[in-house]
């Protein structure tokens, strides 16, 4: 409702006002959102050593408090369901500013095979490539997966004919490890997918960071497989 009225309220000014006005207006609201991004990405600055202590262990806590913040930059609910199920993990490779993510799950259920999660990315960080396995043993289907952003950008990537030129740069330690480069660009509202099973995959977040809903299969970590052979899940 808040929303609607300040929208209003501009409209009608603008309608006072005049054309000139209207354009004048449009100008200042690009203005103030250019310096709300500049001031947003200004707080989401980490530095690797923010998430490790002295002796190397990855500091859990650092990392949830990293995302609590770009959930309030993002201005994402941060409901007591959040704060309590938020994980998060570096994947072992001691690098969390670039190989991080943060999750929160809303369902996991492997009897009815569905499961969705909110997943956090800080700024520039990636989901490193990686594919889902069947466990037939226990009737556990490869995992399909969609994703919606909510917040900021994700540049997805999955198997096809590579993208020219990336729209990012793969940190230099993941780069011999990426083999899928069809890449699709989601801002906020846009969804894409995996194409079919088995397909690898990779996200990473743009500049300010991401927030991105995941609709899926049942998810289990046993069932990842990483192209990267350092990495522990
Ligand atoms: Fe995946």
């Amino acid at each position: 409702m808040k929303d609607d009225y300040r929208i209003e309220r501009r409209t009608a000014c603008a309608a006072l006002l005049g054309v000139g006005a209207s354009a004048l207006l449009a100008e200042q609201s690009q203005a103030e959102s250019k310096s709300a991004t500049a001031q947003s990405r200004m707080s989401l600055k980490f530095k690797n050593s923010d998430f490790y202590s002295s002796d190397g262990k990855f500091d859990e806590a650092a990392a949830k408090a990293a995302y609590f913040k770009l959930m309030k930059v993002a201005d994402a609910p941060v409901s007591e369901y959040v704060r309590e199920n938020l994980w998060v993990t570096d994947f072992a490779l001691g690098r969390f500013t670039e190989v991080g993510i943060g999750g929160v799950f809303w369902v996991n259920d492997k009897k009815w095979n569905y499961a969705s999660v909110d997943i956090f990315l800080l700024p520039n960080q990636m989901i490193p490539e990686h594919w889902h396995i069947a466990l037939e043993s226990e009737g556990v289907a490869p995992k399909m997966e969609s994703w919606i952003v909510r917040y900021g950008t994700s540049y997805t990537y999955g198997e096809g004919k590579p993208t020219p030129k990336l729209g990012v740069k793969i940190h230099d330690r993941e780069a011999n490890f990426i083999t899928a480069k069809k890449e699709t660009v989601l801002d906020v509202g846009d969804v894409t997918g995996l194409l079919k099973p088995l397909e690898k995959h990779w996200q990473q977040a743009g500049p300010e960071g991401a927030i991105i809903t995941e609709v899926s299969t049942y998810h289990t970590g046993d069932a990842v497989r990483f192209t990267n052979p350092d990495i522990k899940f």
